[in-house]
C-alpha cells in the first residue's frame, strides 16, 4: 500500500515492508493461526466465539488454523511451568506463527487454567504475534481481562497487536446453540484478522530471514 504524497525515503520504506510481507506470504508453508480456548467452564459460552474466530480465520487464503480447548488438555496442577509441556501443544506452538487467545473475563481477570497453560511453553512463544478477543456478560467486552493480559504476553515474548475484539453482553450476541446473532462483528474480526495476518507474515519473516546478532 503506497501513498501518494509519500516522501522519497518513506516511500522506499513501505516497498521493503510491501516485499517483505509479499515474500513472506508466497513462501512454502501457510501461516498456521491457532485459536486457544481459554476457559474450561461448562456452558462456556466463550466457545462459541472460538468456534467464530476460527470459521473466519478458515475463510482466508494462504491460512490454517485449529481450535485448541485447553479443557482437552491433560496437564498435571502439581507444578507449573515448562516441567509440565505437553508435548502435542508445544509442538502446535512451535508450528504458530501466530495466536488468537479467547478470554472470558472472570472478575476482571483470566482463568487460572489459561495461564497455567499458556505458562507450560516459553520458548515457542518467541517473537509470535497475538491477538486477544475477551468475552464478557456484562458491557465492556473483556476489556480488563486484555488489560491484564497483556504483561503475561510480553514476558512470554509473544507481540500483542493493537486491535482486539470484544464481545460485550456475549449471551445476547450468540443464540444458546452458537448461532451468531449480531453480524456487525464479522467487520470488526476482519479488521482484525488482517492486522494479525500481516504481523504474522511480518514477525515469520523477521524470524527466518533477520538473526539477532
Ligand atoms: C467467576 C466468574 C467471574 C466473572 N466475572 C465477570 C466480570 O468481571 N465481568 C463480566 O463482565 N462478566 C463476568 N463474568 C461473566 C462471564 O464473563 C460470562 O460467563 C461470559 O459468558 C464469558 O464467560 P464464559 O465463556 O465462561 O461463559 C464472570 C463469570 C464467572 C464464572
Amino acid at each position: 500500500m503506497l501513498s501518494l504524497n509519500a516522501s522519497p525515503s518513506s516511500l522506499t520504506e513501505e516497498v521493503r515492508i510491501a516485499d517483505v510481507v509479499r515474500t513472506s506470504m508466497n513462501s512454502n508453508r501457510p501461516l498456521f493461526i491457532p485459536v486457544i480456548l481459554g476457559t474450561v467452564r461448562v456452558g462456556r459460552m466463550s466457545q462459541h466465539v472460538a468456534r467464530l474466530m476460527c470459521g473466519e480465520i478458515d475463510k482466508r487464503a494462504g491460512v490454517e488454523t485449529e481450535l485448541i480447548d485447553i479443557a482437552q488438555m491433560p496437564l498435571p496442577i502439581s507444578d507449573a511451568g515448562e516441567a509440565i509441556k505437553n508435548a502435542d501443544f508445544a509442538a502446535k506452538m512451535e508450528r504458530a506463527d501466530t495466536l488468537v487467545i479467547v478470554s472470558p473475563e472472570y472478575n476482571h481477570g483470566y482463568s487460572g487454567l489459561l495461564k497455567h497453560v499458556l505458562d507450560s511453553c516459553l520458548k515457542e512463544y518467541i517473537h509470535k504475534p497475538v491477538g486477544i478477543v475477551g468475552v464478557s456478560a456484562g458491557p465492556f467486552g473483556g476489556t480488563r481481562v486484555i488489560q491484564n493480559l497483556l504483561p503475561v504476553m510480553r514476558e512470554l515474548g509473544l507481540v500483542t497487536i493493537f486491535w482486539d475484539v470484544n464481545f460485550s453482553s456475549v449471551q445476547n450476541v450468540f443464540s444458546s446453540d452458537g448461532l451468531l446473532l449480531d453480524t456487525s462483528y464479522i467487520r470488526r474480526i476482519e479488521k482484525f484478522l488482517n492486522e494479525l495476518v500481516w504481523m504474522a507474515a511480518t514477525l515469520r519473516y523477521g524470524r527466518e530471514q533477520i538473526s539477532l546478532g
